[in-house]
C-alpha cells in the first residue's frame, strides 16, 4: 500500500473518495475550509443539515456538484464526541471509513486530518495509528469465496491531503512502523483465520521459518517430536498424542542489541491449532472456534516479525509449542501424570485444559534462556470471556515494573488488559494430592487458577495474558469484520519498544 501527501491547492491526481473525519455537534472546521470550497461547499452543507449523525465510525457519501472536480465523492465520517476522542478513535473511524469504500470498489482515496488529531500524540503516533486503522479495516478472509467479484479488494493508496510539510516527516515515518504492525496483525489473522485441516503445526512452524526468511535478522528454529522428547517436554507429548498431526516447538530469535550477552525478552504462545477438548471433549456447538486456539502463538509470532522489521534494539526470542488436542486412539486421558520439561509433575483431571500443559514446557524451557522477561499469551480459559468480555485480555503478574509497562503498552494501543489476581487461594486450588500440580482448579475462578498453574512453571519476572475473549470476534464491527482480529501485536510491539 503506498502512503502519499498532497495539498488541496495542487490536487494533481484524481482520487476516487475524499475521506473527511468530523466531530459530533460541532461545526464546519476551520481547517477544512479551503478543501470544503474545493468540493462546492458540499462538506458546510451536510455538517449543517441534520442527516448526517457524527457518532463515531458512521460514514455518509456525498457527491460535489461542482464541476472539474479531480475528487468523485465525499466520505463524511463520525469520530464521535470530541471530549472522548483518542487515536483510537481515530484508527477505529478509519478502517470504518476503509471497510465502507471497498464496498464500492475504491481502493485510492483521499484523508484529511481534523486539528484536534495533532493535539492527541506525537505525528509518529498518529501515522502509525492510521495505518494500522486501514491495514486492519482492508483484510479480508474470502480466499475460499468462489466466484466472481467474491474477494474484496484491497486498498491501493492513501493520500493525505492539506497536511503541513512540518509535520509530514513524522507521519512518514509512522506510517512505515504503522505499516510493519499492520502487516503483522493481518498476518496474525490470516494464520487464525485458516481452517484447521489446513493450520496445522507443521504449517505454523513452515510459516515462521518463512517470515524468518523474508525479515533480516529474525532466525527460526523448529524442535520436531523426537527432540522435543529428548527435552522431556511431557506436557506438549502429551496433548499432541491424541493427533496425527506431529506436534512442534518452534523458536524464533532477533537480536537487536549488538551484543549476545543482553538478557532476551521471551514471549510464549499458545499454539493449539484446533482444540477439540481431547477425550474431555467439548460440546459440539461453536467448536470450530477452537480453530483459533493458536492466537496467542501467532501473535508471538507476529510481534517477532515486527521487533525484527522494526530494528528495535531489544533482544527478543518467541516460544511457541504446537500441536492439535484430539482424541485419537493414543490421546491421553484424565487420570495421566504427565511429567514437564522442568521435572514437575502434573496429574491431568481434565484434557481439555490442555494449553497450561503445553505451556508448562515452553515456560520451562525459557528459564534456561536466563530471561529479563518472560510475556505468555494463551486462548486459555473459556472463563476469561465470562469475567472480562471481548474488549479486555486478562492480565496477571506480580512484578510491578512489567505490570506497569505492559499497562501503558495497553493504554496507548488501545489493545485493552485488566489485571486479575494471582496468589496462595488459587495456587492451592491447582494442587494434586497424587502429583505436584493438577491441571484444573474448581468451578470458579478458571481464569485465575489456569494462571497459578502457569506460574508453577516461572522463575524469572513473568506476565501472562489470557485473550480468549480478545483473539477473535464472530460479528463483524464498522472497522474490523469478523474473524481473527490480530490483538496483541500493537500491544506487544510497543512493549517491547519500552521494556
Ligand atoms: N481453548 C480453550 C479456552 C477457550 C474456550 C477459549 C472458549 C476461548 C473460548 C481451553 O483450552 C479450554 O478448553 N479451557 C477449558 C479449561 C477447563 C477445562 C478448566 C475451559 O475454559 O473450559
Ligand atoms: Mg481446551
Ligand atoms: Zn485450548
Amino acid at each position: 500500500m503506498k502512503w502519499n501527501f498532497d495539498q488541496t491547492s495542487v490536487m494533481e491526481r484524481a482520487i476516487d473518495a475524499l475521506v473527511v473525519p468530523v466531530f459530533e455537534g460541532t461545526k464546519m472546521p476551520k481547517s477544512y475550509k479551503e478543501i470544503d470550497g474545493f468540493v462546492g461547499g458540499v462538506i458546510t452543507r451536510a455538517v449543517s443539515s441534520s442527516d448526517f449523525d457524527e457518532k463515531a465510525n458512521s460514514t455518509h457519501l456525498l457527491y460535489p456538484t461542482v464541476q472539474n472536480t479531480v475528487c468523485e465523492r465525499v466520505i463524511l465520517l463520525g469520530l464521535g464526541n470530541k471530549k472522548k476522542f483518542t487515536l483510537d478513535v481515530l484508527r477505529k473511524a478509519i478502517g470504518s471509513a476503509t471497510i465502507m469504500l471497498q464496498g464500492k470498489k475504491i481502493v485510492r482515496f483521499g484523508l484529511v486530518l481534523p486539528e484536534e488529531v495533532f493535539t492527541q500524540a506525537g505525528n509518529k503516533e498518529i501515522g502509525e495509528f492510521i495505518a494500522r486503522g486501514v491495514h486492519v479495516g482492508m483484510y479480508s478472509f474470502d480466499q475460499y469465496k468462489t466466484g466472481e467479484g467474491a474477494q474484496v479488494v484491497p486498498v491501493e493508496e492513501v493520500m493525505l491531503i492539506d497536511v503541513s510539510g512540518a509535520r509530514q516527516k513524522g507521519l512518514r515515518a509512522g506510517l512505515e512502523s504503522g505499516d510493519v504492525i499492520g502487516e503483522s496483525i493481518t498476518v496474525v489473522r490470516q494464520l487464525g483465520n485458516l481452517p484447521p485441516q489446513e493450520m496445522t503445526p507443521t504449517y505454523l512452524a513452515n510459516q515462521a521459518k518463512a517470515i524468518a526468511k523474508a525479515v533480516p535478522g529474525l532466525r527460526c528454529t523448529v524442535l520436531e517430536k523426537d527432540q522435543i522428547i529428548k527435552e522431556g517436554m511431557g506436557g506438549l507429548l502429551g496433548v499432541a498424542s491424541g493427533s496425527a498431526e506431529p506436534p512442534k516447538f518452534i523458536m524464533l530469535e532477533y537480536n537487536g542489541t549488538g551484543s549476545k550477552k543482553t538478557k532476551p525478552i521471551v514471549l510464549v504462545g499458545k499454539g493449539i491449532t484446533f482444540d477439540s477438548g481431547g477425550i474431555s471433549i467439548k460440546p459440539s456447538h461453536q467448536m470450530d472456534e477452537m480453530k483459533y486456539d493458536m492466537l496467542g502463538g501467532a501473535t508471538v509470532i507476529g510481534a517477532l516479525r515486527t521487533a525484527a522489521a522494526l530494528k528495535l534494539k531489544k533482544h527478543v526470542i518467541g516460544l511457541v509449542p504446537a500441536t492439535e488436542n484430539l482424541s485419537g486412539a493414543a490421546a491421553y486421558r484424565p487420570g495421566d501424570i504427565l511429567k514437564a520439561a522442568n521435572g514437575k509433575t502434573i496429574e491431568v483431571l481434565n484434557t481439555d485444559a490442555e494449553g497450561r500443559l503445553i505451556l508448562a514446557d515452553a515456560l520451562s524451557y525459557a528459564q534456561r534462556l536466563e530471561p529479563k522477561y518472560v510475556v505468555d499469551l494463551a486462548t486459555l480459559t473459556g472463563a476469561c470471556l465470562v469475567a472480562l468480555g471481548m474488549e479486555r485480555a486478562a492480565l496477571f503478574s506480580e512484578e510491578e515494573k512489567l505490570l506497569d509497562l505492559i499497562e501503558d503498552a495497553a493504554e496507548k494501543t488501545g489493545d485493552q488488559v485488566w489485571q486479575l489476581p494471582l496468589g496462595p487461594e488459587y495456587t492451592e486450588m491447582i494442587t494434586s494430592k497424587i502429583a505436584d500440580v493438577k491441571n484444573i482448579g474448581g468451578k470458579y475462578g478458571g481464569t485465575c487458577t489456569a494462571a497459578a498453574f502457569l506460574q508453577q512453571f516461572t522463575d524469572y519476572p513473568w506476565a501472562h495474558l489470557d485473550i480468549a475473549g480478545t483473539g477473535w470476534n464472530m460479528k463483524p464491527k464498522p472497522w474490523i469484520r469478523a474473524g481473527a482480529t490480530g490483538y496483541g501485536v500493537h500491544l506487544l510491539t510497543e512493549f517491547l519498544r519500552k521494556a
